[in-house]
């Protein structure tokens, strides 16, 4: 008998469901003895106080196309891992000791950055655990793609999209709000299959002179409005010269909701062209996963569950120039894979025409 958990931690998104389906169809259709599903509700959470359910294949059956985790998820921060919570409980001790208790052959771990911590801490502490590359921020290292960030890009182009009809009758310049957290890969692709022209990322600090010298180029050559996509966590130049703490004192000092609302409102003061915000948010982590993720999702699931099968623990499924790899956690915990500011797409993007507000 083969007992394995599963657990989907931090931030959801559309292609949780169909990537633990792909665990579980692989396993269940290769794996030469029986297999016991336990599901952990919500993330680690469910790990530290014993929260699971088990599970039949028939539980992962009818989800590929549905969004979300059927386990549901929690963000539990790395930094406060050896941090006794309020109800004084040890969580580490304790996620080890609700996966000794049921007798888990290993645990499957699809999460973004913070959680792949979590999980390496959980390897260096004897356990079996293979993790899978999740978030449509597609920040993890050690991966050219994660599950998530096709669907997000997708979801980001067809705002921009819509965007462009009342951008165009109006004659206005939208500034919209693409997620990514600290890096500018979903602004980056949503930008070139959006069309925008300029492209705010928090890896080619801009200059607001730049910014406002790109609208007035493209006003001039006879253009009526201006799409500026701008990540999250944009950095002008000023802010990306300023310590770690400084830059987390002015954030928290800001008192538009987030740097998008600041971006407008100095163009409009400076250009004199009317300025309006669109922020598609968390409807860029909704929905149905599309096509390619589907395919990512469920290669990353069936190699989870071969490596599994072959006792290779301690690793995390990721994609590495067109080929699905293990690599081993220890490698990817802790690292931020951010977008190469002199990349193909980048300096393809440069030639088109886009902003990104540097020159
Ligand atoms: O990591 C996914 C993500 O959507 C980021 O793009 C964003 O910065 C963050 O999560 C938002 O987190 P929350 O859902 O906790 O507001």
């Amino acid at each position: 008998m083969l007992r394995v958990g599963l657990l989907t931690s931090g931030g959801d998104c559309q292609a949780l469901n169909a990537t633990m389906r792909g665990i579980v169809k692989a396993l269940v259709n290769t794996s030469a003895e029986p297999v016991e599903f336990y599901g952990f509700e919500d993330g680690y959470q469910g790990l530290i106080y014993g929260r699971y359910r088990r599970m039949t294949p028939r539980d992962f059956s009818g989800i590929l196309t549905r969004g979300g985790t059927i386990l549901g998820t929690s963000r539990t921060p790395f930094k406060l891992l050896d941090v006794p919570g309020a109800d004084g409980v040890d969580k580490v001790p304790a996620m080890i000791s609700t996966y000794r208790d049921l007798g888990l052959d290993c645990l499957f771990m699809l999460g973004g950055n913070g959680s792949t911590k979590t999980a390496n801490r959980l390897a260096q502490e004897g356990l079996n655990v293979i993790a899978l590359p999740k978030t449509i921020d597609n920040d993890t290292w050690g991966t050219d793609m994660t599950f998530g960030f096709t669907s997000a890009v997708e979801i980001a182009t067809k705002c921009i999209d819509d965007i462009h009809t009342t951008a165009s009758s109006h004659g206005r310049v939208f500034v919209i709000e693409i997620m990514g957290h600290k890096v500018g890969w979903i602004p980056l692709y949503s930008a070139v299959a959006g069309g925008a022209d300029v492209c705010l990322i928090p890896e080619i600090p801009y200059d607001m002179d730049n910014v406002i010298a790109a609208i007035e180029r493209r006003m001039d050559s006879g253009a009526r409005f201006t799409i500026i996509v701008a990540a999250e966590g944009a950095l002008s130049r000023e802010e990306a010269a300023l310590s770690k703490k400084e830059y987390k004192k002015r954030v928290a000092a800001r008192t538009s909701p987030s740097i998008v609302y600041d971006i407008a409102n100095e163009v409009e003061r400076r250009s004199g062209r009317e300025t309006r915000v669109a922020i598609p948010g968390h409807t860029q982590r909704g929905g149905a996963p599309d096509a390619q993720d589907r395919v990512f999702a469920t290669q990353c699931g069936v190699e989870a569950a071969l490596a599994c099968l072959d006792g290779a623990f301690g690793c995390m499924i990721g994609y590495v120039d067109g080929a699905m790899k293990r690599i081993p956690l220890e490698e990817v915990a802790g690292k931020l894979k951010r977008v190469d500011p002199a990349c193909d797409l980048v300096r393809e993007a440069r030639a088109l025409g886009i902003s990104f507000g540097d020159a």
